[in-house]
């Protein structure tokens, strides 16, 4: 089976279980997957390089038995190079760490490149592309943070569809056009728009996805309407 991220269509939908129902996580995840989504979006928060604490490999376990679709591993923890091994074992398909969690960010990728899995660099909104453009070479994915990581429900950081176009531009200008900038946070129907338009491919769908106003498979057809896809 083909999981890999750089093989999903664009512009593809990614929601983040982290405003789900973890009482059900199976249920909700089933819900996802029938209403067309392109991946899942796993939220991996240690409590130190962010306030908040999430899950990790174990519940990640469970969720490969319970899908077939790719899984994009978020990790928002300090020293990530410790735990890839941990992820790659629990299944999954894409390894994101951010370039303000270790001194070797490449390094990290390195290791996560050599256990075939596929790799991304996550970039918080107070860091500017500089600091991932040495990277890019090595990566599937650089992830855009459109808000401070930690919280679902965060509203969308005005600034970040210019970070996006100059994303794209750097991509485009070195001729990388398989790696795949993902935004993640503060992702409605409005903001996604916004962000497609400025050149993002992959849209992490948290709190638009999973909540009390709307079943899944409502709130994924608007996000599509939105994109016009
Ligand atoms: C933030 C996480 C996001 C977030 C998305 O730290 O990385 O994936 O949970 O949730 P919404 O879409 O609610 O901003
Ligand atoms: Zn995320």
């Amino acid at each position: 089976m083909n999981r890999s991220i750089s093989n999903v269509a664009t512009p593809a939908i990614a929601p983040s279980i982290l405003t789900a129902d973890f009482g059900r996580l199976r249920g909700q995840i089933h819900e996802a997957e029938a209403a067309g989504v392109d991946l899942i979006h796993l939220d991996v928060m240690d409590g130190h390089f962010v306030p908040n604490i999430s899950f990790g490999p174990l519940v990640i376990s469970a969720i490969r038995e319970a899908t077939t679709l790719p899984l994009d591993v978020h990790l928002m923890i300090e020293h990530p190079e410790r735990y890839i091994d941990a992820f790659v074992e629990a299944g999954a398909d894409l390894i994101t760490i951010h370039v303000e969690s270790t001194p070797h960010p490449h390094r990290a990728i390195q290791q996560i490149r050599e256990q075939n899995v596929e790799a991304g660099i996550a970039v918080n909104p107070a860091t500017p592309l500089s600091a991932v453009e040495e990277l890019l070479e090595n990566v599937q994915l650089v992830l855009l943070m459109s808000v401070n990581p930690g919280y679902g429900g965060q509203a969308f950081i005005p600034q970040t569809p210019e970070k996006i176009r100059k994303m794209r531009s750097m991509i485009d200008e070195r001729k990388l056009d398989r790696v795949r900038i993902e935004v993640d946070g503060g992702i409605n129907r409005e903001t996604i728009r916004t962000a497609s338009a400025a050149g993002a491919d992959i849209f992490v769908t948290g709190s638009s996805v999973y909540s009390d106003r709307e079943p899944v498979s409502t709130a994924v057809s608007a996000l599509r309407g939105a994109l016009g896809a």
